[in-house]
């Protein structure tokens, strides 16, 4: 039996992806910027298999229906589109919990492209791995690729031009560091998949937002290449308050958000108050992200961890994605 196992990490946007104005192609209304996570990963070996159906396993246990539907339909796709003629076993593990605002259906598809790719000998370049990935997941096409990345909207019906590209590599800033703080690890009650579905159909904020933020992504890229955290932080901070608007003025109103989230967001605002850089953002779910340099880490540790609702800090450096072995 052939296997290939890949390393993919979740990635963290510093400018959303919040809607699709193709739900069956997963093509984005706004273009999106990220980081990769290097603490957090995702380990899948996809082999090819003598059996009658595919076989899904995740974090050591069958898959339940509701988990295998989008691996499901993404394989599906696969024999449509791609030359897929066989069955397959996945074994899908995280080193973090998924739904909960971690990004994990980004690694695990990303993992899955990048594995069939190699797997079946599709020879598919960077760009059509990540438009592979986000067939299964949108944010998945940017945990293709390591360091800052950019995904680009794209123009096109077919989705050719909306794949992830990487803004600057793993090694071009070192001394950045992204914490997670988790402040909790239950899973959310409306999927990223559903809200933001939502929020395009019911948010008045929506449409005034997607401009805004589409005129944000060159300054955060300019803030990326000139290792500005100042100017990069300050915009995610602002990307996210407008995201958080729109999830607010949703119908229902969107709410991912805890005490715990909001205690560490103000702990931040103190931290930066008394002249320590760094900056939040968070996912759809309660937990936060902060971008830092190495040299504060320690202190914006010791303060984070002190306060009640903080589970645990990981400490991640940009993610270098995917890291793929051949088991035989
Ligand atoms: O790829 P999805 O469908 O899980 O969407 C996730 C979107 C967010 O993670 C909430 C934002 C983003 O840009 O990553």
């Amino acid at each position: 039996m052939k296997s290939i196992r890949v390393y993919t990490h979740p990635n963290i946007a510093i400018c959303k992806y919040w809607g699709k104005r193709n739900t069956e192609l997963l093509l984005p209304t706004k273009s999106s910027i990220s980081i990769g996570l290097s603490a957090l990963f995702t380990d899948t070996t996809v082999s090819i298999s003598s059996e009658p159906r595919d076989i899904i396993r995740l974090n050591g246990v069958e898959a339940s229906a509701k988990e295998a539907r989008a691996i499901h339909s993404f394989l599906a796709m696969c024999r449509n589109e791609y030359q897929l003629n066989t069955t397959l076993k996945i074994e899908s593990c995280n080193s973090f919990p998924h739904s909960a605002g971690m990004a994990s259906s980004a690694s695990g598809f990303a993992a899955l492209a990048v594995a069939l790719n190699r797997l079946l000998c599709w020879k598919l370049n960077n760009k059509k791995v990540s438009i592979l990935a986000r067939r299964g997941s949108g944010s998945a096409c940017r945990s293709v690729l390591s360091g800052f990345v950019h995904w680009s909207k794209g123009e096109r019906l077919d989705g050719l031009d909306s794949y992830a590209r990487q803004v600057v590599p793993t090694d071009y800033w070192p001394e950045l560091r992204i914490i997670t703080v988790i402040v909790s690890t239950a899973a959310k009650n409306i999927s990223s998949r559903d809200g933001m579905q939502i929020s395009m159909a019911t948010s008045p904020c929506y449409d005034a937002w997607i401009e805004k933020s589409e005129r944000n992504i060159p300054i955060l890229i300019d803030g990326i290449h000139q290792k500005n955290l100042h100017q990069v932080g300050h915009m995610m901070q602002d990307e996210w308050r407008d995201w958080v608007q729109v999830l607010e003025t949703s119908s229902p109103r969107l709410t991912y958000f805890t005490s715990g989230t909001y205690s560490v967001i103000e702990a931040i605002k103190t931290l930066q108050v008394s002249g320590i850089a760094c900056y939040y953002t968070t996912d759809a779910g309660p937990n936060v992200h902060m971008l830092c340099l190495d040299e504060s880490v320690e202190q914006v540790s010791r303060t984070i961890r002190a306060l009640p609702g903080v589970r645990d800090i990981i400490i991640s450096c940009a993610a270098n994605n995917s890291i793929i072995e051949e088991l035989s």
